[in-house]
């Protein structure tokens, strides 16, 4: 049977610390090598399925399945009969009933990833599912990636402070951090305008608060959102100067962390919004070994999908 990722919520912190240990194992063992390729995953096919635009994950989960011998995929909205009207449900049947044993799913509905989950039980295909970022929902591969990061950088999560700051309303980033952070037993807080909290946070792992300057003092890491323009429909905040200067990582805000803070941000960024151009390339930034260790956690990922539940059926 293929397993599923659909939300951060799916593993338990021994699967999790699993997933990390395996992807730490990979990182060490390819990183070096001249020759990257292992022949794990020879004769399966992965299918990435993207209705909305992406970098890191897309081209993360296709370089991690080339590296493990699978047969990617890349299936884009805009390429593909979804731009003559074909619905999600006959497009994710349809891929399935062409060979995929595994699909990664962007779109921008909330749900929609369990949603072809349930289309492919409903068949009775064996064909799983990963969830690359659902709406404003979840992006699970993006928090285990995250916290990948936090562990190698911080040794560990119990009594780490993570601060996450910005657009916490529309972050999937956002959500699948507070579920695979507080599993993992890191203490969460989280920063933006109150017109940027989400409805139902005082349900959710993590304190709220509107006050950066405040946290930054003892934070062991601060990771910054990007402001999603995109999803927004309405004045969330007066301008964007407004919002940089009460709520960016500036220069000067950067210097209140403790020296051991590591600053992260998932990309990607706006420079000179949530987050200034020198502090996004300084030796606390961890931005692009998030995108490094993204290959390796989502190698792991797909093994975890596509070999260690076989036989679990
Ligand atoms: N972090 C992230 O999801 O980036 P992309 O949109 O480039 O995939």
């Amino acid at each position: 049977m293929t397993a599923n990722l659909l939300s951060a919520a799916d593993l338990s912190a021994d699967e999790i610390h699993a997933l990390l240990d395996e992807a730490d194992q990979l990182k060490s063992s390819l990183l070096d090598r001249d020759v990257r390729k292992l022949p794990t995953l020879r004769g399966r096919t992965v299918m990435t399925v993207f209705y909305e635009n992406s970098t890191r994950t897309r081209v993360s989960f296709e370089t991690a399945g080339k590296w493990l011998s699978a047969d990617v995929i890349n299936v884009s909205a805009s390429s593909s009969s979804v731009s003559k009207g074909e619905s999600l449900r006959d497009t994710t049947k349809t891929l399935a009933a062409i060979g995929a044993d595994l699909l990664i799913v962007r779109h921008p509905a909330s749900g929609a990833a369990k949603q072809i989950a349930g289309w492919m039980d409903e068949d009775g295909v064996r064909t799983g599912v990963v969830n690359a970022g659902d709406g404003m929902h979840e992006h699970p591969t993006q928090a285990l990636l995250d916290a990948m990061t936090i562990r190698e950088s911080l040794g560990g999560f119990a009594g780490r402070k993570i601060v996450v700051v910005g657009d916490i309303l529309h972050s999937r980033v956002a959500r699948s951090n507070a579920l695979l952070l507080s599993t993992l037993g890191a203490e969460l807080v989280f920063v933006a305008p109150r017109t940027l909290w989400p409805a139902g946070t005082e349900t959710w792992p993590v304190r709220m608060t509107d006050d950066l300057d405040a946290e930054l003092v003892d934070a062991d890491a601060v990771m910054m959102l990007r402001v999603q323009a995109e999803r927004m429909n309405g004045g969330f905040f007066p301008s964007a100067r407004e919002f940089s200067v009460r709520y960016g990582l500036s220069e000067a805000r950067a210097a209140r962390l403790p020296e051991h803070a590591i600053v992260m941000h998932p990309g990607p960024m706006l420079r000179g919004m949530e987050i200034g151009y020198p502090v996004a390339d300084a030796p606390r930034s961890v931005v692009l070994p998030q995108v490094t260790n993204g290959v390796h956690l989502r190698m792991a990922v797909l093994l975890r999908s596509l070999v260690h539940s076989e036989g679990n059926a």
